[in-house]
């Protein structure tokens, strides 16, 4: 997660024509409403800080510290405990019950692979299989998120890898071992188009860091529409050929809390434009997907931007000046207050009802967090800020 910006999804499923065919989801004609699955098969220290302060040692910041500067059995067995308890099948009960269609996995590179000197452990893979069984028990769909590649495509920890510049988009062997990952998960899941209709193939590479990195992005779009798609057609070659948008979703992510600017707004200047989405993302003409964004509109979470910064919101992140205290903002939800628990309601039907007037759908990050509830689709239901049923709107007309 993080910042605004966009990247491709790729459907999976059977062709029947070359100009039909048909997904595991009615995209188009159904909306996708869903939650992401953060901070489970790839750690995010802002989603479970105890993790990383359970460690004692402050430079473990991001999963492949977290290998590096620990005992492997000590740190294996936290992950396995984590890999077993954090998603258990009950989530998945619990998102089909609150009316959701769709769940979005991230996972990394090195849960297919790891190359030498790489000191990320292995072991989550089982649980993804596992996991697109739970789904297929509670009749859910999976988008596989392939959300952090060799050499980091994007420098966050979410990536696995903390980096000051990405470097996954200046080495080939990078590029080629993450087309290699994405056929891998593509021949995994080929039986199963039906629980697993679509694959991210690459979540948030960092585009806005130039044009080399832009190059490299748009080839390694391409060359996933083929890795995805060809193996699983029914029609073989004539699937090479253009045009290369058959099947083909953008995921496009929206956050207002990442910039000192989106900080400094007012609960309804963020509603105002939460509603302005309707006209920003109107008229594309693929299937569009808001694949994250949250009611949290403060980064007050702690870790939010990294173990060991601090927040734009109470100043203390590099560069920002104090909008006011992070107390009862995030945290716990039985602390916050009647209004901040009104104002949430309000962003997350502006958001939903934005959405869905012109995109094909969205998926909230993130389904839970330890100690950050104004980012978890789970505390918002038990809280009342979201719906026991996501069309069950209190503001139907909050947008106008
Ligand atoms: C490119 O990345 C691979 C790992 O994917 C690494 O082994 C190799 O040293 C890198 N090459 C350069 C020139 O950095």
């Amino acid at each position: 997660m993080q910042r605004l910006l966009t990247s491709v999804l790729v459907g999976f499923s059977l062709a029947k024509s070359v100009f039909s065919f048909t997904p595991g989801f009615p995209y188009g004609s159904q909306k996708v409403r869903g939650v992401n699955l953060g901070g489970w098969l790839l750690l995010e220290p802002w989603i479970t800080p105890s993790i990383f302060d359970n460690t004692g040692n402050n430079a473990i910041v991001d999963e492949w510290t977290f290998g590096q500067y620990q005992n492997h059995n000590t740190a294996s067995s936290v992950l396995q405990n984590h890999w077993n308890t954090w998603i258990t099948e009950s989530d998945f009960g619990a998102i089909a019950a609150a009316g959701l269609n769709h769940v979005r996995i991230p996972i990394g590179y090195w849960a297919f692979e790891v190359g030498p000197g790489e000191p990320y452990i292995q072991g989550q893979l089982p649980y993804l299989t596992q996991a697109v069984q739970w789904a297929q028990n509670h009749g859910l769909k999976v988008i596989i998120d392939l959300h952090g590649a060799p050499g980091s495509q994007n420098g966050y920890d979410n990536s696995g890898h903390r980096l000051p510049f990405p470097t996954w988009h200046s080495n080939q062997t990078n590029i080629e071992r993450t087309d290699e990952i994405i056929k891998t998960i593509a021949s995994m899941f080929a039986g199963q188009p039906d629980v697993v209709p679509m694959i991210a193939p690459l979540n948030e590479p960092a585009g806005y860091d130039g044009s080399a990195v832009l190059a490299a992005v748009r080839q390694y779009w391409l060359d996933s529409w083929g890795n995805i798609r060809y193996p699983h057609s029914a029609i073989g070659p004539a699937f090479c050929t253009p045009p290369h948008y058959q099947g083909v979703a953008m995921d496009t992510h929206i956050y207002q809390v990442f910039s000192n600017a989106g900080n400094e707004m007012s609960w309804q200047q963020h509603i105002n434009t939460a509603c302005q989405y309707q006209s920003i993302l109107s008229g594309f003409d693929l299937w569009l997907v808001v694949g994250e964004w949250a009611p949290a509109m403060t980064d007050c979470a702690k870790y939010l931007n990294g173990r060991g910064y601090g927040s734009r919101y109470a100043g203390t992140y590099p560069g920002s000046t104090a909008v006011g205290s992070c107390n009862g903002l995030t945290g716990s939800g039985s602390t916050f207050s009647a209004s901040y628990k009104t104002f949430l309601r309000q962003i997350w039907e502006a958001q939903v009802i934005s959405y869905e007037k012109v995109t094909d759908g969205w998926l909230q990050w993130t389904w839970k967090a330890e100690n950050a509830d104004e980012w978890s689709y789970q505390a918002g239901l038990k809280y009342g800020w979201i719906p026991q049923n996501p069309t069950n709107h209190m503001y139907p007309n909050i947008c106008g």
